[in-house]
């Protein structure tokens, strides 16, 4: 009998791509997948780091395990992702019911791995190597309808509040071929939606061709001209106008660009080490608006940064105004370990933090419902996802500028992975509802 193996991912999408690095790996070692943590004879756990409460929720759903061992002396629990490198050295400490670690990069060694912890003894990899890029291993996925590629892995950009550099070490890029070739089976098999992902793809490059992301967004929209293609993330120093330029040009790229600011007070985003100062972002924002008048706009914002003053975090309210973004990512700064920002003194406290997360949560949630209010009446080609969470006769999906919108289908007409036109009709700053259009 196969071994059984169950993961849960957390954190962002670049996790989600791994985790189908890893089934790939592990199914072709003989292993076998499966969606029960009490029958499986492996739970791994694809883990964040990015933010204290990220893995506050991991150490405890750990400890959640302990009770599966109990009844099942021969399991194994695993740590991979961000967690597995920041903590290497104090996890097996800390929770005595982890067996193996395993970091981001390190994915090909599992079935090694897995041998050590079937021996008894406790397994570890957790180096970074600067040229992995599973370039070979092609992902296990099970969607059939959206799939996810990482074009490029690590960060050189080093934010001064963010880990991910640490725990993902540097940046490095697929080749272009292979990463067509990847996409055009994908259109084969039936695919209607890639995302291509990276912690900062603006810096995509192909070694051998000098291709940048620009040219494989090109590049990829003539190859699959009835797939939609996405992004995600770009960052504002680096979002060209020839990037732009290519967004506008091609019908099959979505309109919908994610493009975090972080804060609106150029002594903050310098002190962030973001490179870039609010008046260039606008810049950005109003080329893009002018390439793409209907795109869809969402960021990131960070609350409470060290040194954050009340005159920061107005100009941070202020840019929310001016770009008016359809929606946004909204975090309180949380000190990471080993950060530039971590010798910076976090001394706005706790509850002025959530104060003013609150008040730009607030904000936003009225920019959007503003936003989604003017969608009435307007025309939506819609990709769709499933049923509806609310009511077995609607279903759901989303739009080119990533809405989720939810419309009557009756007796489910019609099916996952088909492409409808959506009239909306009603709204809420998170859904549009709408009526099928024939
Ligand atoms: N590479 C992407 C995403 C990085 S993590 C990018 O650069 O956009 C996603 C978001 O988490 C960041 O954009 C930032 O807003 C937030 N984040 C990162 N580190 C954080 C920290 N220490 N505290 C609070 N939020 C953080
Ligand atoms: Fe972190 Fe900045 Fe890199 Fe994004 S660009 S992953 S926020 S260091
Ligand atoms: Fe989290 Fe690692 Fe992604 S820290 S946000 S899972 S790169």
């Amino acid at each position: 009998m196969p071994k059984k193996v169950y993961i849960e991912t957390y954190g962002c999408q670049m996790n989600l791509g791994d985790t189908e690095i890893v089934r790939s790996v592990l199914v072709d070692a003989g292993y076998e997948m499966t969606d029960s943590a009490e029958s499986a004879d492996y739970i791994l756990m694809n883990t964040c780091s990015v933010r204290d409460n990220a893995e506050r929720k991991i150490l405890e759903k750990l400890t959640h395990f302990k009770r599966f061992k109990k009844k099942n002396r021969n399991l194994r629990v695993g740590l991979l992702g961000c967690m597995a490198k920041r903590m290497r050295e104090t996890i097996f400490e800390q929770r005595d019911i982890v067996d193996l670690v395993v970091g981001p990069d390190e994915y090909r060694r599992l079935p090694e791995i897995f041998a050590i912890a079937e021996g008894g003894e406790k397994g570890i990899a957790v180096r970074l190597i600067t040229a992995e890029t599973y370039d070979d291993i092609e992902p296990l996925r099970t969607d059939g309808r959206s799939a996810w590629i990482a074009i490029m892995r690590g960060c050189n950009n080093f934010c001064s509040y963010c880990i991910v550099p640490y725990t993902r070490g540097r940046e490095r890029s697929r080749p272009a071929d292979s990463l067509v070739k990847e996409i055009e089976k994908l259109a084969r098999d039936g695919y209607r939606e890639v995302t291509m992902l990276g912690q900062n793809v603006n810096s995509y490059r192909d070694e051998t061709t000098g291709a940048d992301f620009a040219d494989l967004l090109a590049r990829t929209a003539e190859a699959v001209p009835d797939m939609w293609i996405r992004y995600v993330t770009s960052h504002p120093r680096d979002m060209s106008d020839r990037l732009i330029e290519t967004m506008a040009r091609f019908g099959n790229i979505c309109k919908y660009i994610h493009l975090p600011v972080q804060s609106g007070s150029d002594r903050v985003l310098s002190m962030m080490n973001r490179g870039y100062t609010a008046e260039h972002y606008l810049g950005r924002i109003k080329k893009i608006r002018e390439a793409m008048p209907n795109v869809a706009l969402s960021t990131d914002i960070i609350a409470g940064f060290p040194g954050e003053t009340l005159d920061d975090h107005r100009r941070t309210l202020e840019i929310l105004e001016q770009v008016r973004y359809d929606g946004a990512y909204m975090f309180r700064y949380s000190p990471r370990e080993g950060t530039k920002a971590w010798d910076m003194p976090d001394d706005v406290p706790e509850e002025e933090k959530i104060r003013r997360l609150n008040e730009i949560i607030d904000l936003q949630q009225k920019i959007s419902k503003e936003i989604n209010k003017g969608e009435t009446g307007r025309l939506h080609k819609v990709l769709v996802e499933g049923e509806s969470k609310r009511s077995k006769e609607d279903s759901q999906g989303r739009s080119d500028t990533n809405k989720l919108v939810i419309f009557p289908n009756p007796d489910g007409a019609i099916k996952v992975g088909e492409f409808v036109k959506v009239r909306i009709q009603r709204s809420t700053a998170a859904t549009l509802f709408g009526e099928i259009v024939k």
